[in-house]
């Protein structure tokens, strides 16, 4: 089997799930959590070197205040056992998004994690949190407008690789292919930019359902497909 470099995805369907189980949304958020920690370790075994998931969106702050509760304690757990998942898969984590919208104790654990995982290179796990891509671009934009004032870049030499220093995404190759979970066929301002040439795989599999099959399953679809970028089919 031919593993994709970077797989990325859209953590969808934990309400849903749960609502199918006669459970609050709640117990779909701590299951999508617990898997996504499986998840890591699959990703590992199967010899994916990126991973980048969409885990609270810049629009997900529209939830109930009660939700939003929520996720931000799994937050809290999350990032705090993530130190332990990290040493495990030799994973180097990094938020992607605009992290100051959290409590201070968020962005302090964020740092913590970063910070102790910056040297394993086996998988590179990003995970978006307060992440849209057109904040994302935007905030690039404001830097590199800013640099090119103070004159450290000039503007008839920025090309697209300059740009992408820019990006939260800065360093890390493009996905080859991005799953959805849950249905939904949309890419919600998912990483707008870095999905260009990328692989596109929906699945009705709700997040916490998604497992191993599941993700040899898409591999193997991506797998079958033929990877173009524009040029012309190569006879077979
Ligand atoms: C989508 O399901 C899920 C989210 C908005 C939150 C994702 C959160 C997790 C997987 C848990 C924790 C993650 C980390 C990084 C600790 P949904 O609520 O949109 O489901 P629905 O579409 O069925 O309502």
């Amino acid at each position: 089997m031919n593993v994709p470099n970077h797989i990325a995805i859209i953590l969808d369907g934990n309400g849903r799930w749960a609502k199918a189980q006669g459970k609050p949304r709640s117990y779909g958020h701590v299951k999508g959590c617990q898997n996504l920690e499986v998840i890591c370790d699959d990703m590992k075994e199967l010899g994916v070197k990126y991973l980048t998931v969409y885990a609270f969106s810049t629009e997900n702050w529209k939830r109930s205040q009660d939700e939003i509760k929520v996720l931000m304690n799994l937050f809290r757990g999350y990032l705090k056992k993530c130190i332990k998942i990290s040493e495990r898969n030799k994973m180097r984590v990094k938020i992607i998004g605009d992290i100051s919208a959290f409590d201070p104790d968020i962005q302090k654990k964020i740092r913590e994690l970063e910070e102790f995982s910056k040297d394993y290179t086996e998988l590179h796990f990003q995970i978006a949190l307060n992440y849209g891509s057109r904040d994302e671009i935007l905030r690039g934009i404001r830097k590199l407008v800013q640099d090119a004032a103070d004159g450290k870049v000039l503007p008839e030499k920025i090309d697209e690789q300059i740009f992408e220093n820019y990006l939260d995404t800065a360093g890390i190759p493009d996905p080859d292919l991005l799953i959805r979970t849950s249905g939904e066929q949309r890419l919600s301002n998912y990483l707008l930019w870095q999905l260009a040439y990328t692989e596109f795989y929906f699945t009705d599999v709700p997040w916490p359902a998604f497992h191993k099959p599941e993700l040899i399953e898409a591999i193997e679809t991506y797998n079958a497909r033929d990877r173009r970028y524009g040029g012309v089919k190569e006879e077979s």
